[in-house]
């Protein structure tokens, strides 16, 4: 997917007018020590490469809004040495014109250049308390302008979150963004449909999900969006298992929760499958008791429905089969009312996604209604079943762990299934496992 400057500087637009008076600061993310001086995989602020489309650290983005409207990059200066060792940088010249700021400046003039930058402004957008660094750095600046009231300058009374304003915008995708979306989950779909082939009795989860850094990397994508989860038997009823180091077991299903990132944007899947390629009748029962909820769920994520509408399909589907299989006792209002089904279903059914996996954007507005769902949202889709060992549960049960989670785009229409191509009935999965044989 190639850059698209005209997608970044719009979003810095829309933030601009959405301001009305007042200066907006994001900084990007902090490099990360892992372990002594070895680093974590860099990853940048999402909120301020949404604003910039920029990938280096040691970076901020200034927005000033009114009358004469201005956005100004910090970043790294060229530095020969430095770039031996670790890599290109833009350096300000080159970053201001590639990436289409009205000006740019080295980062290590924040400090020198923000207490002006700050003056005499109305607002101040800053994420207050999101970052401790962050924080001590902004409060500097503005103390520094308070210092300067006697000569007429005046610091930002009001302090708003910039994430805020954001956030907004984030939750609804732009055709770039959608693109981008599409071939993330494409991606991490035929990841999935690769490691049913590739599973077999005796091999381990790390097997598995090495296949998946494969197909990652190998496709364009630049890293797991999240840590994958790939939980064999009894493992996939912990909720967020990462351990991966198991071995899988003839007649135990296999739960893999692992999605991408392509040029930021995370893609979020989720299979089960038999780990010997066919499922037993009770596995089968309860698989397709879960695919029945998701569909059923996808069916009313379209426009003018609330969100919590895919989860109350969801749930009305799931009370019913577990009502059906003995697992729960009463009608399906006492099941849903009592709340007696989250011992086998305690999760919510979704989530939106975008930038980050659990993506920002409000679930209800400020009154407490759920958020109505229109083209350009996406959410995932992730109805599950865990069954634990338990007293009240007939025993060829135990053990058993289910989710089918699938990335949905909302269109004018109803919606897309961006993951569509990751296979998921009965029938589909038994052949895909034994054309891997
Ligand atoms: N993979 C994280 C989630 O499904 O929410
Ligand atoms: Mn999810
Ligand atoms: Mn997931």
């Amino acid at each position: 997917m190639s850059f698209s400057i005209h997608e970044f500087t719009t979003r810095r637009e829309k933030l601009l007018a959405s301001m009305g008076e007042g200066i907006a600061i994001v900084p990007t993310a902090a490099e990360a020590l892992r372990n002594r001086d070895s680093h974590y995989p860099y990853r940048f602020d999402s909120y301020f490469y949404y604003l910039t489309g920029f990938k280096e650290p040691e970076a901020l983005v200034v927005l000033i809004a009114g009358s004469a409207p201005k956005c100004i990059l910090f970043c790294r200066e060229k530095d020969m040495e430095r770039e031996i060792w670790d890599g290109f940088r833009y350096g300000p010249a080159a970053a201001q014109e590639i990436f289409g700021f009205d000006e740019a400046y080295p980062f290590s003039q924040l400090d020198q250049m923000m207490p002006q930058l700050i003056s005499n402004k109305a607002q101040l957008f800053h994420s207050l308390g999101a970052n401790a660094h962050w924080d001590i750095k902004v409060t500097h600046w503005l103390n520094q302008v308070k210092d300067l009231a006697r000569t007429g300058i005046s610091a930002p009374e009001v302090i708003r979150d910039v994430r805020q304003l954001v956030d907004k915008q984030r939750l609804l995708k732009t055709p770039f963004e959608i693109d981008l979306m599409r071939c993330s989950a494409n991606i991490a779909a035929h990841a999935h449909n690769r490691a049913m082939q590739k599973t077999k009795v005796g091999k381990s989860e790390n097997e598995i999900e090495a296949e998946f850094l494969h197909e990652f990397y190998r496709k364009g994508a630049q890293a797991p969006a999240y840590t994958s989860i790939v939980a064999g038997g009894s493992n996939a009823c912990t909720l967020h298992y990462n351990a991966n180091n198991a071995l899988l077991n003839a007649g135990d299903l296999l739960l893999i929760d692992a999605g991408c990132e392509l040029d930021g944007y995370a893609s979020d899947i989720t299979r089960t499958f038999p780990v010997n390629g066919k499922f037993s009748a009770v596995q089968k029962d309860l698989y397709e008791l879960v695919l029945a909820a998701q569909l059923a769920a996808i069916d009313v994520a379209k426009p003018q429905q609330h969100w919590n509408k895919a989860h109350e399909a969801a749930l009305e589907i799931l009370a019913q089969g577990f009502i059906d299989f003995g697992l729960c006792q009463g009608s399906r209002d006492e099941v849903l009312e009592s709340g007696s089904y989250r011992q086998f279903y305690m999760h919510r059914t979704g989530h939106w996604l975008g930038l980050d996996v659990h993506d920002v954007g409000d679930y209800k507005d400020p009154q407490g209604s759920w958020t109505i769902l229109e083209a350009g949202h996406v959410l995932t889709v992730e109805p599950g079943c865990y069954v634990r060992p338990a007293e009240n549960v007939p025993e060829h049960f135990w053990h058993i762990g289910i989710r089918i989670e699938d990335d949905v785009l909302i269109t004018s229409s109803g919606n897309e299934v961006l993951s569509h191509e990751a296979i998921k009935t009965v029938a589909d999965i038994e052949a895909q496992m034994a054309s891997g044989k």
